[in-house]
C-alpha cells in the first residue's frame, strides 16, 4: 500500500516571485544587517520584529520541487498532495487576486504533470476577488487533472467561515466534489500568550494557537448551519482537526444548553458535531502523538485519517538527521496505535488517501 502524505507545502516558484517583490508581510528578504541569517520568510505580523530571529530562514525546501521529491525519498513517501502554504492569497489585493490564483495553481499542475504519479496538488482561491471569481477558479480547478480540491485558512472573504456570503463558493465546492483543505494561519490574538511570550520561542502559537483558530472556525461553520445547507461539502481539517476531536462533546452540550439558540428555534433539525465529523470531516494525522490520533479516530473513523508532515515546516535543529523527527512522531503515533492492526495502519498511511483523493494505484 503507497504511503500518501496530503499535508504538505510548497510556495511555487510563481509565488516566491510575489514574496521577493515585497517589503510588507508576508514577504521573503535577507537582511544586509545580518548576512549570516540569509533568505527570512516573514508570514505573520508577530515575526516582524527588526532583530536576528525575524520571521524564519526559507531555503529550496520550500520551493524546489527537487527537494520536495528527495524528502518524500528519505521518508518513503508515495505521492504527496501539495498546497500552498500560508497565507496562501488572502492578502492579495481583490483586483489582482484571480489572475494570480490562476498563475499558482498552473504551476502546481506543471510541477505534478513533470513528475507523475508522485505528486497532487490542493489549489489556492483568489478570496479577496469577487465570489463569482472565486467560484470560477473551482470550475477551472474541477478540471485540472491533478488537482484535488483547495487549501484554505480561517479568514474566509475576510469575516470568517460562518459568513453567508461563501455560500456560492461552498456550493460550488459541493458541486464540483472538491475537497476543502482547512488550515490554521492566524492564530489567536498575541495578548493571550502574556508578557512573556517571546521568551516562548514559537510554542505557544503554533502548539496552541493554530489548533484553536481551527476549532473556532469549525465551531463557528457548524452554528452558522453551513453543513445544513451543504450535506455534501466535505473539509479535510489541519492537525488532525485542532481541537475539535476532544472538544466536540462541549461545543454539544454548550449548544443544548443555550437558550438563544432554542428561542431562535436553532436547535431543531441540526446537524450535530458528530454527524458532520463522521459524514462532511476528514482529518488529517498530524499531531504527533497517539493520544490525539485516538481522539480525532473515535470522532471520525479510522477511514477517514489520512497520514501528513507538515514538510517542510519543523525540519529537525541539527543538521545530518536522515528521519526528520516531526515525520517521524506522526508515523510512529499511526503504528503504536494499530501495532496489532496492520490494514488500518496502512489505510491511514495511505490507503484512505488513495480513496479519498481518487488516486489511481
Ligand atoms: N507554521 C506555519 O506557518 N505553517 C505551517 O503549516 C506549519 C507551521
Ligand atoms: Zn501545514
Amino acid at each position: 500500500m503507497p504511503v500518501v502524505d496530503v499535508h504538505t507545502h510548497m510556495y511555487p516558484p510563481v509565488y516566491m516571485d510575489l514574496l521577493r517583490a515585497r517589503d510588507k508581510v508576508p514577504y521573503v528578504k535577507s537582511f544586509p544587517d545580518d548576512p549570516a541569517a540569509g533568505d527570512r520568510l516573514v508570514i505573520l505580523p508577530a515575526e516582524d520584529t527588526a532583530s536576528t530571529s525575524r520571521g524564519r530562514p526559507i531555503g529550496a525546501e520550500y520551493y524546489d520541487v527537487k527537494e520536495k521529491l528527495a524528502f518524500m525519498d528519505r521518508h518513503h513517501i508515495d505521492v504527496s498532495v501539495i498546497s500552498l502554504a500560508n497565507p496562501w492569497l488572502d492578502w492579495l489585493p481583490s483586483n489582482e487576486a484571480a489572475d494570480t490564483a490562476r498563475k499558482v495553481n498552473d504551476d502546481v499542475e506543471r510541477m505534478c504533470t513533470e513528475h507523475e504519479g508522485r505528486l497532487l496538488g490542493f489549489g489556492t482561491l483568489p478570496l479577496s476577488a469577487p465570489a463569482s471569481q472565486v467560484v470560477e477558479e473551482i470550475e477551472r480547478l474541477s478540471k485540472l487533472p491533478h488537482h484535488r480540491g483547495v487549501v484554505m485558512g480561517t479568514s474566509g472573504l475576510g469575516s470568517g467561515l460562518d459568513d453567508p456570503a461563501l455560500d456560492p463558493i461552498y456550493a460550488a465546492m459541493e458541486k464540483h466534489e472538491q475537497l476543502i483543505f482547512l488550515h490554521p494561519h492566524y492564530g489567536l490574538p498575541t495578548s493571550v500568550y502574556g508578557d512573556r511570550a517571546s521568551d516562548y520561542g514559537h510554542v505557544l502559537p503554533l502548539a496552541l494557537g493554530f489548533p484553536l483558530e481551527t476549532t473556532i472556525a469549525v465551531a463557528r461553520m457548524l452554528l452558522s448551519g453551513v453543513w445544513d445547507r451543504f450535506p455534501k461539502l466535505n473539509v479535510l481539517i489541519a492537525h488532525s482537526g485542532g481541537t475539535l476531536p476532544f472538544l466536540a462533546g462541549r461545543i454539544e452540550s454548550c449548544i443544548a444548553h443555550d437558550a438563544h439558540l432554542k428561542k431562535e428555534g436553532k436547535l431543531e433539525k441540526r446537524r450535530d458535531v458528530w454527524d458532520v465529523l463522521k459524514n462532511n470531516i476528514y482529518l488529517d494525522a498530524v499531531i504527533y502523538a497517539d493520544v490525539g490520533l485516538k481522539a480525532a479516530i473515535d470522532a471520525s473513523g479510522a477511514d477517514r485519517l489520512m497520514f501528513g508532515t507538515d514538510h517542510p515546516f519543523f525540519p529537525p535543529l541539527e543538521e545530518g538527521e536522515d528521519e526528520w523527527l516531526s515525520v517521524k512522531l506522526n508515523s510512529q503515533a499511526v503504528r503504536s496505535t494499530f501495532g496489532d492492526d496492520p490494514k488500518t495502519a496502512e489505510a491511514i498511511m495511505g490507503g484512505n488517501a488513495m480513496r479519498i483523493l481518487r488516486l489511481s494505484s
